[in-house]
């Protein structure tokens, strides 16, 4: 092992090395097993890699899965190539202020932690760890129907309003009565997931489960168990509706007084409808890939949803957010915040709490960089005179490294 290491530094250092990407590669392969410290990792994909070594190959493949062959997934990273940033100078920016306030959910970074289901399958802290984490950084967090852990527990561990991530169960009375609960916990919105009317085929998922015979039932339990459905009624139960239509929004405002939140909003005319029927905001979001396939990616989305909402009810993005340039060109484009998923699961299962708190803190140390390399020390600042947009993605490989 020592040796290889050396052999890695030695190639680093080296006027003979050639191919930084044969470099990279090997430097990812051993990653998992070097980075033992969540303070080592310098990016969210060497929290990947880590994640990676540690967490069961099945498991991991339901983290890392698109849909078909993970065209929308790819989309996500590769639409923030389209939008670069055009900074300002000579502007006093000794200190900034990232703070946001989204509905009333008052956070010190606009990076939100997404609705992320079954976290147990990821490290024992599951949920818990996300939400003492959120805590410790006051980051908002999201918290998924299909979660691992009671949303009374995981609300108590954030110590502050969580949102609810709703899928409308059958019959309508299961959903109410998982709204009552959210709303009891102390939940001061709901965000209802619409992108997934029709099942998926997640076959990288597929792929990266075989040959991993280990039995799931011990670890993570089938979706009809998860503690949000805890006393439902079974009879015609069913996870998601199919026949949901806009008329939805009226129907939960009958049953909770939490704000109504859509998620999974991609184009323009459905964000005039879901103002039209009385939403309180949007997610704009494909799942993290994982609903459409051959979608476009959601920063290309954005111009156009905030064109048709027009500043009525706030706009959070999701999907394809690893850098903190991501998260300026979203804010820039009018996102009221920015949403995680993937990134701080993969601190979750590389170091538990601990690694998603490094998530959290590279990411907001490097949205701090461009914040202050951009002249624009608070979010209210970043606006959309500090992107440019170039009309089509750039090919990663010309711009620099992205994966490792
Ligand atoms: C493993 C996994 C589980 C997810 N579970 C849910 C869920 O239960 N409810 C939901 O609304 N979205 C869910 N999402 C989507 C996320 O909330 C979010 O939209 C997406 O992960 C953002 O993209 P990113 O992972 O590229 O950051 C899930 C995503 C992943 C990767």
């Amino acid at each position: 092992m020592f040796q290889r290491r050396e052999f890695l530094k030695y190639l680093a250092a080296s006027p003979l090395l050639t191919s930084y990407s044969a470099f990279a590669q090997e430097v990812e392969e051993t990653l998992g097993e070097r980075l033992t410290d969540p303070s080592e990792v310098i990016n969210v994909w060497e929290m990947e890699a880590v994640a990676r070594a540690k967490v069961p190959p099945a498991h991991m493949g339901y983290l890392l899965t698109g849909v078909d062959s993970d065209d929308t997934l790819r989309a996500n990273r590769e639409g923030y190539t389209r939008f670069q940033i055009r900074p300002r100078r000579l502007v006093d920016v000794s200190s900034t202020d990232m703070s946001v306030n989204v509905l009333g959910a008052e956070a010190d970074s606009p990076f939100f932690l997404c609705p992320l289901g079954s976290q147990g399958a990821f490290h024992p802290d599951a949920e818990l760890g996300s939400a003492r984490a959120a805590a410790a950084k006051n980051h908002h967090m999201i918290l998924s129907t299909m979660s691992s852990t009671a949303i009374e527990a995981v609300a108590e561990a954030r110590d502050k309003p969580l949102w609810f991530q709703l899928y409308v169960a059958t019959p309508w009375e299961n959903s109410a009565t998982m709204l009552r609960r959210a709303e009891a916990a102390g939940c001061t919105a709901v965000a209802l997931t619409i992108d997934l009317p029709a099942g998926r085929n997640t076959e990288t998922d597929q792929l990266m489960a075989r040959g991993d015979d280990r039995d799931c039932t011990v670890c993570h339990s089938p979706p009809r168990l998860k503690p949000a459905f805890d006393g439902l009624n079974m009879r015609g139960f069913g996870v998601m509706n199919p026949a949901m239509t806009w008329d939805v929004i009226g129907q939960m405002k009958e049953v909770t007084n939490m704000k109504v939140i859509i998620k999974g909003v991609e184009v323009g005319s459905d964000a005039a409808l879901a103002v039209q029927y009385g939403a309180d905001g949007i997610i704009l979001s494909n799942h993290g890939g994982r609903a459409t396939e051959t979608g476009r990616s959601t920063i290309e989305c954005l111009p156009e949803v905030i064109a048709a909402v027009n500043g009525r009810i706030p706009v959070i993005i999701d999907g394809g957010i690893r850098r903190g340039t991501d998260a300026f060109k979203a804010l820039a484009l009018g996102a009221a915040a920015v949403g995680i998923g993937r990134p701080y699961v993969w601190g979750l299962g590389a170091f538990g709490q601990a690694g998603v708190e490094r998530v959290l803190d590279l990411l907001n140390r490097e949205l701090a960089i461009t914040m202050r390399g951009s002249g624009t020390p608070t979010i209210a600042d970043i606006g959309g005179s500090y992107v440019h947009d170039v009309g089509h993605r750039v090919p990663r490989g010309k711009l620099g490294r992205d994966l490792l």
